[in-house]
């Protein structure tokens, strides 16, 4: 979602609202809305896109010079004119928007209804007016009122809101981004700087556990009561970096969300206590007797990964393409759970697989990024992998929430009351394990040394067979580079036969078992051969010896490795194609969302 709010001189902030809401749109479409406070609060929003809302706002008079905005992308609640943003409480006297998810909204809800506070949306971000609204009465100042408000709150969060009467913005964040602009003509504040950016280029980064305060004359930024001092810094960014937030692309700004969209889809969902796993959307699902998954592209590698994990668990589990669905016409005896893997939740192919799967008495289940997409409304369950929205044709947050969607499935699945601490505690340090191979990787310097290579070859065993076949996949889209993965075991019943000097090889050995053990004679095989070697390790085994190059990942547990390991892929296909020149984000002949069989 995105967030823009302005404070100053200017008579007309739904204009500077409204531009601000228009860069960030690609961050959220399904709904928009703003508000503008002086003396009373003018609130518009719309379903849609923000075509609707500038036709409302259009017709609409707005007094004042404070205002906030937003753009949704729906986390809770499905796409409608109530559950866009801004909220508000019950009088109209406080609006809200919120980007994040708040963990504990139910509890809150629950409590301010028994107070007598009526809501009137599905969100989880309308707990937050309703709190500020409550403290008001109670005599706090809208400052204070705000920051009681927030200190309420569990999960994470950009929030800013406006007061009826006050001339300020209140924000405050966790685990979410919030900037500020310092302009000349008035202050800003927004999710990603392009928003404002056509105003001014002085931003303030805000950090977790900040709350500020903006007025016409000035700002201030405080944590735990204490003042704040804040860095102004400038942003040089050229006309083609602005909506891509400073990177050169989106797929690199997308390689580099992964940390926040990681802690997203993890948000509410571990009960780290009780040492379980909590999906509340799954409550309904009776443990299946097998499961069926289907799926296309690199959903079908997170299709490969999440099956293997069923087996793992003892639970019959296969995964077919879903264009060969119709086809191997695989029996779905009674019990069966079939599961769509779509990031679009559009797909033909899958579509088809699950209407398929659907009309012959299976039941059906979407993994999905999209809320209120066709396989979100078609099929009988739905679990939100919470990624944001992905520009780039090439995959890849979504891909890592696809793998840690399917671990939340493969547990509720399981009807496991606990779950591994080990596993657990991995997921957990899993944003800051990815932050730290974004922060370390030498992916790029590794790319320069194979630049004019014939062709690039991605091996891995197990869990690391679906990191194989998509670190090739992803090499293949974006270089138009010849690169293939293999089973590792498998390279000596055929593959062998292309390796050459002039064909390197990626090797994916994490652990020091048997596995890994195997995998490292594969990796001599090729060495033999003359071929290049980079191997993606965490050090565990002697795998580095046999390496021309190494790329480090952080030790973890075993099922949360090949995510880590993609990391690391992702930044190889993405430097080489950078390399060379090509069309990162939209390569030839692919689309992201393939609605045709
Ligand atoms: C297209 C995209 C791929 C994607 C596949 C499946 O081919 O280019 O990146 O993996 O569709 O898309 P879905 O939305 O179903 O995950």
């Amino acid at each position: 979602c995105g967030i823009i709010g302005y404070v100053g001189p200017s008579s007309n902030p739904a204009e500077i609202l409204m531009s601000g809401l228009s860069t960030l749109e690609y961050r959220g479409y399904d709904s928009a809305g703003i508000a503008v406070a002086n003396s009373s609060l003018d609130v518009e929003k719309r379903e849609g896109e923000l075509e609707m809302l500038e036709q409302s706002v259009a017709t609409s008079q707005f007094s004042g010079n404070v205002g906030i905005g937003h753009t949704r992308w729906s986390t809770h609640g499905p796409p409608s004119d109530r559950n866009a943003h801004p909220h508000t409480d019950t009088d109209e006297s406080v609006a809200v928007v919120h980007n994040g998810i708040i963990e504990n909204y139910q509890e809150l809800r629950d409590e301010l209804h028994a107070e007598g506070v009526i809501f009137s949306s599905d969100t989880d971000s309308e707990v937050v007016p309703h709190l500020v609204a409550k403290h008001l009465k109670e005599g706090d100042d809208p400052e204070t009122a705000f920051q009681r408000a927030v200190d309420r709150l569990e999960g994470s969060y950009a929030l800013a809101c406006v007061v009826e009467g006050e001339d300020a913005i209140f924000a405050a964040r966790e685990d979410s981004p919030l900037v500020l602009g310092i302009g000349e003509e008035g202050y800003y504040l927004a999710s990603d700087v392009p928003a404002f950016l056509e105003y001014t280029r002085d931003v303030v980064y805000l950090d977790d556990g900040e709350f500020v305060t903006l007025r016409e004359d000035g700002y201030t930024v405080s944590k735990d009561g204490h003042p704040v001092e804040k860095e102004i810094k400038t942003v040089n960014w050229s006309a083609e970096q602005t909506g891509k937030s400073g990177y050169d692309h989106f797929m690199l700004k997308e390689i580099h969300e992964q940390p926040a969209s990681l802690r997203q889809c993890l948000s509410g969902r571990i009960d780290e206590l009780a040492g379980h796993i909590v999906v509340e959307e799954l409550d309904e699902l009776e443990a299946p007797r097998r499961v069926h998954f289907v799926a296309c592209g690199t959903s079908y590698h997170a299709s490969l990964y999440a099956a293997a994990l069923l087996r793992d668990a003892g639970v019959p589990a296969t995964a077919t393409l879903a264009s060969e669905f119709a086809t191997a016409d695989p029996p779905l005896p009674n019990g069966t759970l079939v599961v769509g893997i779509t990031q679009s939740g559009e797909t033909a192919d899958t579509m088809s697989a699950l209407r398929d799967a659907n009309s012959r008495g299976a039941e059906t289940l979407a993994l999905t990024n999209v809320v209120g997409s066709t396989a979100a409304r078609e099929c009988d369950h739905v679990l939100y992998i919470r990624a944001g929205p992905e520009i780039g044709v090439a995959a890849t947050k979504t891909f890592s929430s696809q793998l840690i969607g399917a671990n939340l499935l493969v547990e509720k699945l399981l009807g496991k009351t606990t779950t591994s601490r080990e596993l657990i505690e991995s997921l957990r340090d899993l944003p800051s394990n990815v932050q730290a191979i974004l922060d370390d990787s030498n992916a790029e310097e590794i790319v320069d040394e194979y630049l004019d290579s014939t062709a690039y070859f991605f091996i891995g065993r197990g869990l690391h067979f679906p990191v194989a076949l998509e670190g090739a996949l992803k090499f293949k889209e974006i270089t138009y580079e010849h690169a293939e993965g293999f089973a590792a075991g498998e390279l000596k019943h055929g593959p062998l036969a292309l390796v050459t000097a002039n064909t390197p090889v990626f090797a994916v050995v994490t652990g020091n078992d048997e596995n890994a053990r195997k995998t490292i004679g594969n990796v001599k095989e090729v060495e033999a051969r003359g071929a290049p070697v980079i191997v993606v390790t965490d050090g565990q085994s002697d795998a580095e010896r046999y390496a021309d190059a190494v790329l480090k990942i952080p030790e973890t547990h075993e099922r949360v490795a090949p995510l880590l390991a993609n990391i690391q892929l992702q930044l190889v296909a993405y430097h080489m194609a950078n390399r060379l020149g090509r069309s990162i984000d939209k390569p030839r002949n692919l689309a992201k969302s393939v609605t045709v069989e």
